[in-house]
């Protein structure tokens, strides 16, 4: 057998007036096409095909259906074979499984439970005094009933027992409730509690239209403000479009795709009658959504909010759709807007204009690259072709890497054959300049895991912890500290920050006035250090050593950072960096400082 979804998925794709159109003399009218019916050998057009509906219909001998029963009957294939013969056309692999599912599909049962859910949600909604406060805050958003109807909107009550009892009297147990994730277990025993409470529900569908989930959002302030199904058999957020099942078709014909972020957004734009949006329910697009969308069509524009978690969710929403071939383009709103509140406030056409003023995601990279000065000079040239790099690498289309290549070297001034080298494989140094952007586990959170000691040791700081300890103990030093290393040879944030205390408060300060304008997590790794005291014997030898420690790390780390810029450098600035690295490999020579490895091993990607 064929599964269901490869079936759906293969005629959604096919492209039925063309099929048709190979064995009949296809006329457009309207939004339907019409020719001469094959089947009773008609000579006047009474046959017609929709592409909207996927149908074909003749109004004179009644035949119909879709593009497979088409063929089978035109053609005279079998049923598995039309399927064949359409998905290679289509570009869509089709292969026979062996039909090992004994019983029904698993996730029916649970789009059952959640398709009646969604109907008792609109009627508390709309026929039940709990629905007051929704249906206020509803209005409030200029949400009228007929668009939330057109997208099942309902609201669940906050009451316990009111969803069981109903679901109840129309056959849904408990358990079958639960695993549909609509009812959560008390853990003790006590009685189930609805999952969602007190929300505005929005029904999810898979793209042909089962219920697999819900979104729900608080109508008032509260966390989280949307809370999704989780995850089960019947539903995979990172799998699912929010929307899809009401845009697919618009998406194929338009031959375009908006992906904004949230389910507002989709309700709003559709309802203005901009029926080509879905979204990802506030993430970047996974490489399953990206798929799913690149099957539709290969033009997608992302509006996203243009904050910094929206310009992320961007660029990785780029890249992914950019590794399965798709054109990326980019729409700014205005800063605050969202697409709800802008097509609210300024109508559909205003939108349709911005998609017009849309860049395409490369450039919108470098637009902000060039705006923060990142070409300036060749440092922060180096880290914003670090920043460009990956999406020149993901950019499967030949063409398209080729532009961004181009692109690349002419903003950045970097020759061609040099980006070319390193994207054909030369790996980049793994050591992170001295200004990298902080690890993605902060400390600070490693620490509210009650670890600190791991953290600091860990890192290598023992250095710094030493000539911290040497100042914390005897102030006087800390003058002599301050004179061979700047607030930069800390790398650790708590001691940069005790570090800068010390300095800025004096010789004469006390551990209060150092400690008056230091945050949490510095006060707490000082305090450990107080209570361990002195733990030298020979303190000027461990500050010596301690020095010397850090100086080498300041050099291997900058000649790292040399490796990485000499290659875009050229002419006599290049010389004066090759000089550089070669200070700094003697200096280190002389001092017999092993560090090198040992620094990059530990700041590997
Ligand atoms: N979202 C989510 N979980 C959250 C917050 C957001 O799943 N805790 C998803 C939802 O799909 C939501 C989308 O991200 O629709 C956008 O969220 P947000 O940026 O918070 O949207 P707003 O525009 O602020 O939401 P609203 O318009 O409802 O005020
Ligand atoms: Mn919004």
């Amino acid at each position: 057998m064929i599964p269901d979804e490869v079936v759906d998925q293969v005629r959604d794709a096919a492209d039925i007036v063309q099929i048709i159109g190979e064995y009949v003399n296809l006329k457009r009218a309207g939004t339907d096409y019409r020719g001469p019916c094959p089947f009773h050998q008609g000579t006047h057009r009474n046959f017609s095909v929709s592409p909207k509906k996927r149908m074909y219909y003749c109004f004179v001998c009644k035949e119909g259906g879709d593009v497979f029963r088409f063929l089978q009957k035109r053609v005279g294939v079998e049923w598995p074979a039309a399927v064949k013969m359409v998905g290679e056309k289509s570009g869509i692999e089709v292969r026979e499984v062996e039909s090992r599912r004994e019983g029904p599909d698993p996730r029916e049962p649970v789009w059952e439970v959640n398709a009646t859910a969604a109907a008792y949600f609109q009627k508390i909604l709309w026929d039940d005094p709990l629905g007051a406060q929704a249906r206020d805050y509803l209005a409030q958003r200029d949400i009228s009933r007929e668009v939330a109807d057109q997208f099942g909107i309902g609201f669940a009550p906050r009451e316990i027992g009111l969803l069981r009892n109903y679901m109840g009297t129309l056959g849904f147990d408990e358990a079958r409730l639960t695993t549909a994730g609509l009812l959560v277990q008390g853990e003790d025993g006590s009685e189930p509690r609805p999952r969602f409470r007190g929300r505005l529900m929005f029904p999810i569908m898979d793209s042909i239209g089962h219920y697999v989930g819900f979104g729900g959002r608080l109508l008032g302030p509260g966390e989280p403000k949307y809370l999704n199904s989780a995850e089960s058999v019947a539903f995979s957020k990172g799998k699912t479009l929010y929307g899809l099942n009401w845009a697919k078709n618009d998406i194929r014909r338009e031959d375009q795709v908006l992906v904004v972020e949230g389910y507002f957004d989709v309700v709003r734009l559709m309802a203005a009658g901009l029926t080509t949006v879905v979204a990802p329910m506030g993430t970047a697009l996974t490489e399953a959504q990206s798929v799913a969308l690149r099957r539709l069509t290969k033009n997608v524009f992302l509006l996203y909010d243009s904050d910094k978690a929206g310009l992320q969710a961007t660029f990785r929403s780029g890249d992914e759709l950019l590794r399965q071939g798709a054109a990326v383009r980019v729409v700014t709103l205005p800063e605050g807007e969202d697409p709800d509140t802008f097509v609210k406030q300024h109508g559909a056409a205003a939108l349709t204009a911005r998609l017009r003023d849309a860049i395409d995601v490369f450039d919108r990279k470098i637009q902000l690259l060039e705006r923060a000065g990142m070409f300036s000079e060749l440092q922060k040239k180096r880290r914003a072709l670090d920043r460009l790099l990956p999406t020149v690498r993901a950019a499967s289309d030949a063409i398209m890497r080729d532009l961004y290549i181009a692109r690349a070297s002419e903003v950045s001034g970097v020759a061609r054959e040099v980006l070319m080298r390193e994207l054909n494989g030369r790996a980049t140094p793994v050591v992170a300049p001295p200004t990298a952007p902080a690890p993605r586990i902060s400390p600070a959170a490693i620490v509210r895991r009650g670890d600190r000691r791991a953290k600091h040791s860990e890192r290598g700081s023992s250095a710094e912890r030493e000539l911290v300890r040497a100042m914390l103990l005897n102030r006087s030093r800390v003058e002599q500290i301050a004179e061979k290393l700047g607030a930069g040879s800390f790398r650790d944030p708590e001691y940069r920050a005790i570090y800068r205390a010390l300095v800025a408060n004096g010789p004469d300060s006390t551990i209060d006035e150092v400690t008056a304008n230091l945050g949490e997590e510095a006060i707490a790794a000082l305090e450990d250090i107080m209570a361990e005291g002195a733990i030298s014997l020979d303190t000027e030898r461990t500050i010596n050593d301690s020095f010397a420690t850090l100086r080498a790390r300041d050099l291997d780390l900058r000649a790292a950072e040399l490796d990485r810029i000499i290659p875009l450098a050229d002419g006599a600035q290049k010389d004066k960096l090759i000089a550089e690295k070669d200070a700094i490999r003697k200096e280190l020579k002389a001092t017999g400082k092993k560090l090198f490895k040992q620094f990059r091993q530990t700041r590997a990607r």
